[in-house]
């Protein structure tokens, strides 16, 4: 599988995904996470359940939070988020601190059928009543034509461009920084489709 979905135009609608729910991922989780980052990278799934299971031990205020959306075929996504004091510890390329979205991966069978679009909505949801902030941050590759799609179809706005951003650089050297500004109480964060 490549690492980029294939950008599509005129790819239409498929239908949504029955039954799906998104929820903070749990440590028994490890292992399904770790099998979409296998299907992704064409990586052992074992190296990658190792990291994601020192995840769940990780403990802080930079510490990793995991999302999971499980539709009635198991789980068909997930997305990692993380505050960054960009202020107080040095990174390599410049970024604003604040809440970033530090991955989401669907499991190829399932793309296209608003899973990203779920799990944005419950982060943004999350964010603002969990966490207390208004604004995440995501960012991703100028190569990934199917993500700056998305991330403008959900409302994110493109604020700078750079070779990385955080500790991340793009393998092409070049990638885009986007910001979300998560509505205040009383609003609800509508990011189901139009
Ligand atoms: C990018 C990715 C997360 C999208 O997940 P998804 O569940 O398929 O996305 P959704 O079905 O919720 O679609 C959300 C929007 O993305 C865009 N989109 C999704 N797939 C697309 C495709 N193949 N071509 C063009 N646009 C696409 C559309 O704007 C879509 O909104 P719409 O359905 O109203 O048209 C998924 O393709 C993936 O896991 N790719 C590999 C990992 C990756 O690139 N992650 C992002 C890193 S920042």
């Amino acid at each position: 599988m490549s690492k980029y979905e294939k950008f599509s135009s005129e790819r239409g609608r498929k239908d949504p995904l029955p039954g799906l729910v998104v929820r903070p991922a749990v440590p028994a989780d490890a292992e399904a996470i770790a099998s979409i980052i296998a299907e992704r990278n064409g990586t052992a799934a074992e190296k990658a359940a190792e990291k994601v299971r020192r995840e769940f031990e990780t403990q802080g205020p930079g510490a990793a939070k995991l999302f999971v959306a499980v539709s009635e075929g198991g789980i068909a996504g997930f997305c990692r988020c993380g505050r960054r004091d960009t202020a107080a510890q040095p990174f390599k390329f410049p970024a604003p601190a604040g809440w970033y979205c530090l991955g989401l991966v669907v499991r190829g069978a399932f793309r296209g059928r608003g899973v990203a679009r779920a799990l944005y909505s419950f982060l943004g949801r999350w964010l603002r009543e969990t966490a207390g902030t208004d604004r995440l941050y995501s960012f991703c590759s100028a190569e990934n034509a199917v993500s700056l799609k998305m991330h403008a179809a959900l409302g994110f706005e493109a604020v700078s461009e750079g070779p990385g951003f955080l500790d991340v650089p793009f393998d092409c050297g070049r990638g885009v920084l986007f910001r979300l500004e998560l509505p205040g109480p009383g609003f609800d964060l509508n990011l189901t489709r139009a």
